[in-house]
């Protein structure tokens, strides 16, 4: 039934009008039987009670309002019942809900097996980032940043490789083009060591100093099994009246006994970096064999791990031209710097350094 089937009325004797108006009740009762589902009961109610187009707008248009002065009582009081009763079968569908039907088409089966959700996890690199904090946290040692992208005083100068000294050559990196009227030390690069955070964390605050410093590095350096040209590194400085080689030796033999175990053994050998003086490789006993000599190892018991040393005299002498307490005569520190990939690698039993980056869900899920 649509509005053009609602005739105009020709006679208006009871008879008439109850026929007319039995006919319309019967098609609401059974639109409403049909009803199974909330869309249904919303298109229910605009079918017959919408304001412009609804059927009993209709019906009020065409018998109501078209019915002569005497018919209108009769015809008012059967419209009223009329309406009362789409009403009423509106409201009872509303309320009792979708039939048995509409729900046996959205019922799900609860013995099937569920969606599963990925968790995420932690990347290995950043795993291992923490972890490295996390242990110097705990000595009281605070975490820095610094930028990436460097000026060639922070990343090289003021860590004590002069303008043309060969030292810069073991660190070629990437330059922003087109900067030749700039003073090469104000030159942007971006950054290959984390060592420029140490240098600002000193302009930045007085003596004394113990901090840790995570971050990505990079680096002119060909990819292959065990090098990349971004990769990670943790810096550490310390700086204190009365800082000593042992306080370093002290420190970093608990650091490397509290990432890879207690029973974990560490050698020093000299070395040499342009901001240390001495210097030092850490090497600690290998965490594969034990010390007894294996494939990892290349049969020494041995593996190189960070480098250190004591701050450089030079290096306080630049820090001391923003804060004066920097006096090499009056304060020394040590520092030191790992590369977190190096030691995910071990931790994990990682060979390639490139399924770090690979992004690969079948490696990365080993992490979850
Ligand atoms: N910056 C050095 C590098 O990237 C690592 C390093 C060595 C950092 C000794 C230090 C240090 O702070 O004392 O090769």
């Amino acid at each position: 039934m649509t509005n053009d089937d609602i005739p105009n009325l020709t006679a208006f004797d009871d008879a008439a009008l109850d026929k007319a108006f039995g006919a319309v009740e019967q098609q609401a009762k059974s639109d409403a039987a049909a009803i199974d589902g909330p869309q249904a009961v919303e298109a229910f109610r605009l079918r017959w009670l919408g304001r412009k187009q609804g059927l009993l707008k209709e019906i009020s248009t065409r018998w109501l309002k078209a019915s002569p002065v005497e018919a209108r009582k009769p015809v008012g009081e059967r419209f009223k019942t009329l309406q009362a009763l789409v009403e009423g079968l509106l409201e009872q569908s509303s309320v009792t809900g979708p039939t048995d039907a509409a729900l046996a088409a959205e019922a799900i089966d609860i013995t099937l097996p569920g969606t599963r959700r990925l968790t995420g996890a932690e990347h290995p690199i950043t795993r291992t980032l923490n972890e490295i904090t996390r242990v110097f946290a705990a000595l009281g040692y605070s975490v820095g940043v610094g930028p990436e992208v460097e000026t060639d005083f922070y990343n090289f100068e003021s860590m004590n490789f002069p303008p043309g000294h060969p030292a810069r050559d073991t660190q070629d990196t990437l330059v922003v083009a087109n900067q030749d009227r700039r003073p090469l030390r104000d030159r942007l690069l971006l950054r290959t060591h984390t060592s420029p955070v140490q240098m600002r964390t000193m302009e930045s605050q007085p003596p004394p100093v113990r901090i840790i410093i995570p971050g990505k590095v990079h680096r002119n350096d060909a990819q292959d099994a065990t090098h990349s040209p971004i990769f990670h590194q943790v810096e550490g400085l310390c700086v204190d009246s009365n800082i000593t080689f042992s306080d370093l030796k002290g420190t970093l033999d608990h650091a490397m006994k509290a990432l890879f175990g207690s029973s974990v053994k560490t050698r020093f050998f000299p070395s040499f970096f342009p901001f240390t003086e001495p210097s030092a490789d850490v090497q600690i006993s290998c965490i594969f064999c034990g010390g007894n000599g294996c494939r990892k190892c290349k049969n020494s018991g041995w593996i190189e791990l960070l480098g250190c040393g004591m701050v450089d005299p030079a290096v306080f002498a630049f820090a001391a031209q923003k804060q004066p307490a920097y006096d090499p005569k009056k304060i020394s520190g040590f520092a030191f710097g790992m590369g977190a990939e190096r030691i995910a690698m071990m931790k994990y039993g990682i060979s390639e350094i490139g399924q770090l980056y690979a992004g690969d869900m079948r490696f990365l899920g080993q992490f979850v």
